[in-house]
């Protein structure tokens, strides 16, 4: 069997490691991938090509295709592969509007139940800002489209909001991202990442997981993609997992099938655990990254097999099965990201470490490894306990080196010291919706 994987990062590798332990499969291509894929034969097309690729999966007589990241999915390339008769694992365009548009998103939690920030939306930037004369502060306010996970700016009083909608509505930073906006009551609680398989009927969460957005230490500094992540996250408790499979993660499902939006892939919550419950801070209409470097390495079933599944619309009666262990995943970085910095460097891994690294911005030539983004590679590990993974994943990270590297040294400190006041946590299951 062929596979393709659209997508470059960590994320893409993680995927790809995972299908590459099932022995039906002979070829894996990554387009176009990194030079750190081992695994994967690289395609050097762009992801957002979708005459190009649809050719390439035909000429090269692909069996199925992953499509990966937010922009080809919101571009249509599943809806362009599932009309050229080739099957694959993604929503269409109208099921990654979820994503695509946090607009959508809130109206279709406002209509039908599903617990999120309170919520204004607009078109027109004069009305926002007589909105925020009678606001509370602080408030979030977000780009309506996709934004490379920037178009979020919290606003601690009236001044820094007005800053905001101008940043957002008329200078716009975030191109057209910016046409529309959702101001949003801005929520307290700690983040749980849930990545689930759907396949727009059954809803199967995966291990949930928590994310390391600040580039600094104590979640200070910018936001980034993510400089690490944890699984299983503590503060998803079985009594948290039960509450989330029943006021969002069934009735998200249906709404989407009832919208005539069925979504098919992986669906990702973005949650807070507020003092009122769990709410919605986003959906993802795709894996997370870094949080499918925890996830998957902790799944024991075969992926191709679940991802068939929900494609197939089999979901219900296939087994989908993840460890009990944990995981931790550190992202090394290249100097000053996610501002300017700079690349090429050389990158020294010792060959035992190598298998626990998912390469994201790297470029390979005459076999040496040289930086080539912000978010250069992940080190991951799995342990019976969080504090060995964490402590296995930064022993590693440490026998990695290339000039201007930079890692968070607090990965997971927050889930450990929760796990000691709190104990375990856990809670997964499969459900119609
Ligand atoms: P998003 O891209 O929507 O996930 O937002 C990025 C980050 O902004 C989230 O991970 C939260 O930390 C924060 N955020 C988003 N919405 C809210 C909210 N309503 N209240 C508080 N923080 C928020
Ligand atoms: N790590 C957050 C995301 O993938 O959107």
């Amino acid at each position: 069997m062929k596979i393709l994987v659209i997508g470059s990062g960590g994320r893409e590798h993680a995927v790809i490691r995972k299908l590459s332990e099932n022995p039906e499969i002979e070829t894996i291509y990554a387009l176009p991938g990194n030079g750190g894929m081992k695994e994967a034969v690289l395609v050097p097309v762009s992801a957002m090509e979708n005459d190009r690729i649809v050719c390439f999966a035909l000429e090269n007589e692909v069996d199925y295709v992953v499509v990966t990241p937010d922009d080809p999915l919101a571009a249509g390339l599943v809806d362009d592969l599932t009309d050229a008769g080739i099957p694959c694992f993604g929503p269409d365009r109208k099921a990654a509007e979820i994503e695509s548009s946090k607009v959508f998103a809130k109206n279709l939690m406002k209509k039908y139940g599903i617990p999120t920030a309170a919520f204004e939306t607009f078109d027109d930037a004069e009305e926002a800002l007589r909105y925020l004369e009678t606001a509370s502060f602080p408030i979030v306010l977000k780009a309506d489209g996709l934004a490379l996970g920037k178009g979020v700016l919290i606003a601690m009083d009236h001044e820094e909001a007005v800053d905001a909608v101008r940043t957002i509505m008329q200078d716009r930073k975030f191109g057209e991202s910016g046409k529309r906006m959702v101001i949003e009551e801005f929520l307290e609680g700690p983040e749980v990442s849930v990545l689930s398989f759907t396949d727009g009927k059954t809803v199967v969460p995966m291990v949930s997981s928590m994310d390391h957005k600040k580039a600094g230490d104590g979640d200070t500094g910018l936001n980034t993609g993510g400089m690490g992540t944890i699984a299983p996250n503590p503060f998803y408790t079985e009594e948290v997992a039960a509450r989330c499979m029943e006021e969002i993660f069934l009735p998200t499902v249906r709404a989407m099938r009832e919208e005539g939006r069925p979504f098919k892939g992986c669906l990702y919550f973005g949650l807070m655990i507020t003092k009122d419950g769990p709410k919605v801070i986003e959906y993802n209409c795709r894996f997370g990254d870094p949080e499918t470097e925890v996830v998957l390495p902790l799944l024991e079933s075969d992926l191709f097999t679940v991802m068939k599944a929900v494609t197939d619309g089999r979901l219900s009666e296939t087994e989908v099965r993840f460890s009990d262990r944990s995981a931790a995943c550190v992202m090394l970085a290249s100097g000053g990201y996610p501002g300017a910095y700079e690349k090429g460097f050389e990158i020294d891994i010792p060959e035992d470490v190598e298998p626990s690294v998912f390469f994201a911005g790297v470029k390979e030539k005459d076999g040496k490894l040289y930086t080539n983004g912000g978010r250069v590679l992940g080190v991951y590990a799995v342990a019976d306990t969080l504090r060995d993974a964490l402590s296995e994943a930064y022993a590693k990270a440490a026998r990695i080196t290339f000039e201007k590297c930079f890692f968070r040294k607090d990965i997971g400190k927050r889930a450990l010291e929760a796990l000691e006041r709190t104990g375990e946590a856990g809670g997964e299951g499969a459900s119609e919706a």
